[in-house]
């Protein structure tokens, strides 16, 4: 199994890995914890701290949502799940193995598509990326295939992104970190540059794949009808330094609708919930 990096400026993406990861059946998603994690980045004044003592639990194929202030670390503690930042304190363990370094099965979405794509590349050979040197030709194109079918862009593979919106740039995108069949994915903002319409598209895209993937999913969002609507429980982050404010959860039947499930009584109240949640600061409960 691989890892591989989408956005952020690593149009490459980063691969890594060996197969197998432990505690997890093949195929399934991967069990993600954060125990007492901690994290200082660097500042003017020497160190900020970013997070602090923050514990929770992600069962093997659940859809987490992160929601919580601009600039309370929700980005930082997505990289300290990825491994692409270093915990001053505590611990991530994916699959049942510390995380030191990006973890095996492990895909990861950043929210500015238009830096990472290559402009000389198709869109095919923009999501075959990952595989290249890894997989005999025949079985590249069948996965690209496959996974452009999954975001709906198997008509535009010969295309070149930049002949396309922002949305299907967006597709491109999932579909490179899908190609390598990821047990957990991690994604910061997907969404968050798209209008309303696209954004409502492509939530229902990641909740087929998801459906169909069994992969466990940690989604960073600003959005609170987002996060109630894909998420299965919304971490609320929250304090300088950041913790767990709250882990609410969201007991909506799947599939869910753009219409019915947001006019469910019970969507309702688990909105205003989290919107409490965000307004309320940290209770420092873990989760
Ligand atoms: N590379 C870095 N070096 C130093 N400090 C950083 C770095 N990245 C983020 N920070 C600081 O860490 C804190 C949390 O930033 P982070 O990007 O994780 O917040 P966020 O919740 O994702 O914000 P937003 O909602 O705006 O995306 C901020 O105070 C930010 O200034
Ligand atoms: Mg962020």
């Amino acid at each position: 199994m691989t890892t591989v990096s989408v956005g952020n400026g690593s149009a490459s993406g980063e691969l890594a890995g060996k197969d197998g990861a432990e505690g997890s059946a093949p195929g399934s998603g991967l069990a993600v914890q954060a125990v007492s994690l901690a994290v200082d980045l660097p500042s003017k004044e020497g160190k900020r701290s970013v997070l602090r003592d923050v514990t929770f639990s992600v069962e093997p194929g659940e859809f987490v949502g992160i929601v919580g202030p601009s600039g309370s670390g929700k980005t930082t503690l997505l990289r300290a799940l990825g491994g692409l930042v270093r915990p001053s304190a505590g611990k991530v363990v994916i699959g049942g193995l510390e995380v030191s370094a990006p973890p095996d099965g492990t895909g990861i979405v950043f929210q500015n598509y238009s830096s990472v794509l290559l402009p000389w590349r198709t869109v095919g050979r923009n999501v075959s990326l990952g595989l290249e040197g890894k997989l005999p030709r025949p079985e590249i194109a069948a996965v690209v295939d496959e996974v452009l079918t999954m975001v709906g862009l198997l008509d535009y593979k010969d295309e070149y992104p930049w002949r396309l919106s922002g949305g299907m740039q967006q597709r491109v995108q999932i579909a490179r970190a899908l190609s390598l069949k990821p047990q957990l994915l991690l994604m910061d903002e997907p969404f968050g540059s798209l209008d309303a319409m696209t954004r409502e598209e492509l939530q229902d895209s990641l909740q087929t794949i998801y459906s169909n993937l069994g992969s466990t999913i940690i989604f960073v969002t600003h959005d609170i009808d987002e996060v109630v609507y894909l998420c299965d429980r919304v971490l609320v982050l929250d304090g300088t330094p950041a913790s767990v404010a709250d882990m609410i959860p969201v007991p909506l039947p799947r599939p869910r609708d753009q219409i019915y499930t947001k006019a469910d009584a019970t969507y309702q109240d688990v909105r205003r919930a989290v919107r409490v949640a965000i307004h309320s600061g940290p209770a420092r409960t873990g989760g």
